[in-house]
């Protein structure tokens, strides 16, 4: 047999396979409860809406929507993301200046690859989402890992200390990765004075930034600060946000906001991929905008989502150690815990599983795989019963890990 490993070239051996898709591999046809995966609720998904748009498309534009299309994305769709856009706050666009991806991801993929280059100084935050790590990784940036805390969430004096000394040594941060609202894993959310503290530190020290707002629409719990793109005067962020959490991720949609000269980069790079995206999803989400199908149901999404939070949050509350930490997310899908310094969520997780319950370990969503006693706990997939008898499960699992520490 050919040992195809030899053959494989110098950045494809340095991509990862996702943690999480590993685990839920492991979880498939078992009885275990998976707090590890960060699949939406499909109770959420408007199905019956997208029943009828997609007959509608097929009856009457089925010649357009079954059709290649143009590389950054169908006209008519695009001008509806203007629309989209404009209700998280960003205006002063036009079409020219959204570019439509396949899922949030490939924006991201692109977007590394297009601007990263080996050696290059990149900031992410500890921690922050996995997969977009695991593009960074294989571009072999030196990563600047800033702190979020809890409570205070991104440390930007930590950002501030890093570009002084990086300047002190002729040296240059090139780009900041960062999920301003409802981040994953952490599940905090920058408040409106430290985005413009982010902002001037952007002009000030001259890097951009990639805002990556996949949550922006699902805040739950008092509104959604504007988007970083939304405050920035001087065309710094690239934003990018997705179809997945507000209308279903099987259609695969996301969409870039950026200045002309990034769409173009994005418009060879994408060229060279796959084309474009797929035209017939593009289609049924430009009337599920236009039909205000979005907006109309992002309440029960919401709703649903809260409630579950709160089952997982109360289960945490009576049953995880005193010791350990824990986020209050007003937005996303995750929570995400700090235990106790002693363990290693890693290495407990065998033992997890094998009592019937499975969490992504934090560590792969730090660039330097520190934060080896963090976990990160989905509420959106599980039901109400799972999550809190997951809880309990794993509250017993920590509890027995931290006194055999
Ligand atoms: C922060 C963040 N960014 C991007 C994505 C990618 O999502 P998609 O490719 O489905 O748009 C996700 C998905 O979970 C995410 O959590």
């Amino acid at each position: 047999m050919v040992n195809y490993q030899s053959f494989l070239g110098i950045e494809t051996s340095l991509l990862k396979s996702s943690e999480i898709r590993d685990l839920l591999k492991l979880t498939e046809g078992k009885k275990v409860i998976s707090l590890a995966g960060g699949l939406p609720d499909p109770s959420t998904f408007p199905s019956e809406d997208i029943r009828k748009i997609t007959d509608d498309i097929i009856r009457d534009e089925s010649a357009q929507a079954l059709q290649y299309s143009t590389t950054s994305g169908v006209m008519s769709f695009k001008k509806e993301l203007v629309n989209l856009s404009k209700m998280r706050g960003i205006s002063s666009i036009n079409e020219d200046n959204i570019f439509v991806t396949v899922g949030s991801q490939e924006a991201l993929f692109m977007i590394f690859n297009i601007f990263i280059d080996k050696g290059d100084y990149i900031a992410v935050e500890n921690p922050s989402y996995l997969a977009a790590l695991n593009i960074l990784r294989a571009r072999q940036p030196n990563f600047i890992g800033i702190d979020v805390d809890p409570q205070k969430g991104t440390n930007l004096d930590q950002l501030e200390a890093k570009l002084k000394e990086l300047k002190r040594e002729n040296k240059k941060l090139k780009m900041f990765y960062v999920i301003p609202t409802a981040q994953n894993p952490a599940g905090t959310t920058m408040n409106f004075d430290d985005r413009k503290r982010l902002l001037d530190l952007a002009s000030e020290y001259d890097f951009i930034i990639m805002e990556d707002d996949a949550y922006g629409f699902l805040v739950f719990e008092g509104d959604s600060p504007a988007p970083l793109r939304a405050l920035d005067k001087e065309g710094r962020v690239i934003y990018t946000s997705t179809f997945s959490k507000i209308l279903s991720p099987g259609l695969r949609l996301g969409w870039v906001v950026a200045e002309n000269d990034v769409i173009k980069e994005l418009e060879i790079y994408k060229q060279n991929v796959d084309l474009h995206t797929p035209t017939l999803p593009q289609y049924i989400a430009r009337e599920a905008i236009k039909r205000g199908v979005i907006m109309n149901n992002l309440p029960k999404v919401k709703s649903t989502y809260i409630e579950k939070r709160d089952v997982m949050l109360s289960a945490i509350e009576e049953n995880f150690p005193k010791e350990a930490k824990w986020s209050h997310p007003v937005g996303g899908m995750f929570v995400f815990s700090w235990l106790p310094e002693k363990i290693n969520a890693t290495k407990m997780l065998e033992k997890a599983m094998n009592r019937g319950v499975a969490y992504v370990p934090g560590a792969s969503f730090y660039h330097d795989y520190s934060g080896k006693n963090t976990m990160r706990l989905n509420f959106s997939y599980p039901s109400k019963e799972e999550l809190k008898k997951g809880v309990e499960i794993l509250s017993k699992v920590i509890k027995e890990e931290f006194s055999n520490s």
